[in-house]
């Protein structure tokens, strides 16, 4: 048994060292030393002996395991090293190379307005709602007292992928989709992409973006409005900056207003931005039409709401002094590299 002991070390020994890889290595590694290797099964055999050879062979059986372990341990890291140093020859990393430049963008000047109308609002309290710009008909105009037969619904002003399903043509359907799903009080406001069919020009454009705001909750009225939207020109536009109100018509609101704000470029005295007005329109406004607060399922005798709701482009050009819409959208870099 010795001598069958002896020749397993040493036919191991030699297949050892015609291994040409781990893999090989492995194997040879099942093969002698597996469940069912080699110097297993004579310790299966063992049986067959007495009790005074059998710890002798038994010793002897675990010393040339320990050793060929320990031998297959040494070549594997042989090829670990070896593997390691190919590497080393082919992949070629310079590492004092100097590395290539990372250009760091910025934000859309829009994303930069509407951001900062968020963080206005955020402070004073106001939640930011958000709605599908491909937009059910009915939110987009029936739900806002927009009947069927009303111009606005005209299939020049916007696009229509079916007769009831169109690119919304406005951020107001948000509004009714808030009303349907929340509880007075409600204080949101919606910032987003809007669509309408004009051709491209210096002040228009076929994707635009609105900010909407509504307010409903009991006693609400248009002192309220109107402090709202001064609170926000200020902060928004400028200390100084004051706002008036003209009459307007919304379907949607009734009374409804457009609100101007004084020129924060000259103060009010006239110049390029104001074209020589002093004022410039700002957005349309209005107290939420109590037909809309019924489509919505809310009393329109228990609750009462302000809206508006204006262009953020509008805002980015006059702050900015940024004289063509179209810049805002050609995404020419060195445009957008001054904001
Ligand atoms: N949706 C209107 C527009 O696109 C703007 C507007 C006016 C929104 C009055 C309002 C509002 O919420 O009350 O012209």
């Amino acid at each position: 048994m010795e001598e069958q002991i002896a020749k397993i070390k040493e036919n191991s020994i030699k297949e050892m060292s015609q291994c040409n890889d781990e893999k090989e290595l492995n194997e040879l590694k099942v093969k002698y030393l597996g469940k069912k290797g080699e110097l297993t099964k004579v310790l299966r055999g063992m049986g067959a002996l007495n009790s005074e050879e059998r710890p002798v062979i038994g010793a002897l059986v675990n010393k040339i395991r320990d050793e060929l372990e320990a031998l297959i341990e040494n070549k594997a890291q042989e090829f670990k090293k070896q593997e390691l140093s190919k590497r080393l020859q082919t992949e070629n990393i310079d590492v004092t190379e100097p590395s290539k430049k990372i250009h760091l963008g910025s934000l859309h000047p829009i994303t930069k307005i509407i951001n900062e109308v968020e963080e206005i609002f955020l402070g004073m309290g106001y939640q930011i709602a958000d709605g599908p710009e491909v937009e059910k008909a009915i939110y987009n105009f029936d739900k806002l007292n927009t009947p069927p037969d009303h111009p606005a619904r005209d299939l020049q002003d916007t696009f229509y992928i079916t007769d009831d399903i169109l690119l919304r043509s406005q951020t107001s359907p948000v509004q009714a989709r808030v009303m349907e799903t929340q509880k007075p009080p409600i204080k949101v406001i919606c910032p987003g992409a809007v669509y309408r069919s004009d051709s491209v020009d210096s002040t228009h454009s076929p994707v635009f973006h609105q900010v909407e705001g509504l307010v409903v909750d009991k006693n609400i009225s248009m002192t309220d409005l109107k402090g709202t939207l001064e609170m926000f020109a200020k902060k928004c536009l400028g200390e100084n900056t004051k706002i008036r109100f003209r009459p307007h018509h919304f379907p949607f609101t009734e009374p409804s207003a457009e609100a101007d704000v004084s020129c924060f470029v000259c103060g009010g005295k006239g110049c390029k931005v104001c074209k020589g007005e002093g004022w410039i329109e700002l957005l349309g406004c209005g107290m939420v039409h109590p037909n809309v607060l019924k489509n919505c399922n809310i009393d329109p005798d228990e609750y009462s709401g302000f809206a508006f709701g204006f262009g953020v482009e509008r805002i980015a050009m006059a702050k900015f002094g940024i004289d063509d819409m179209r810049l805002l959208f050609e995404n020419d870099i060195r445009f957008l590299k001054q904001f």
